[in-house]
């Protein structure tokens, strides 16, 4: 059988391409750590009222630098931080936000930062992020909740 050359230099072409792309999931998966997000855990979204830590939302200061918030979210806030979430921590805090929604899916998002998840209904949901750099940062839902979904945000002030 006969291969035209042009037709072989794009198997090779193909080939390389094809060994990069799993080099580079290799590379991103065991050296730099990323993996795709995973449920911190389950929860009945019915008794989120009852249950640890949702019974008794908030921010809780647990050392030097370093608070949980531990957020419900619902149809069309982020409790327990009406009418709008926020959050005062001074810079250099590292947070643990620890989320889950009694209703529908939503989203908590926080401007200039790597802080992006999905809140869903059944499952928690748990960030960490360092805020090194005072100012006002955004908390929006980002995942479409319904006709209050653009009033569903908040803020972490940083000093
Ligand atoms: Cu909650 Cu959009």
């Amino acid at each position: 059988m006969k291969i035209h050359p042009f037709e072989k230099l794009f198997v090779a072409i193909s080939a390389v391409l094809l060994g990069l792309g799993l080099v580079a999931i290799g590379a991103t998966v065991f050296a730099a750590g990323i993996h795709l997000p995973a449920p911190h855990g389950r929860i009945d979204p019915t008794k989120l009222a009852s249950t640890v830590p949702f019974d008794s939302p908030g921010l809780q200061q647990t050392g030097p630098n370093q608070y949980n918030a531990v957020i419900v979210a619902q149809v069309w806030q982020f409790t327990p931080f009406p009418p709008t979430t926020q959050i005062e921590i001074p810079a250099g805090s590292t947070v643990t936000f620890t989320l889950s929604s009694s209703d529908v899916v939503h989203g908590f998002m926080i401007q200039n930062t790597d802080v992006n998840a999905m809140v869903i209904p059944g499952e928690i949901t748990q960030v960490t992020h360092t805020f090194d750099r005072p100012g006002e940062y955004l908390i929006i839902c980002h995942e479409y909740c319904g006709i209050g979904h653009d009033q569903m945000f908040g803020k972490v002030l940083v000093a």
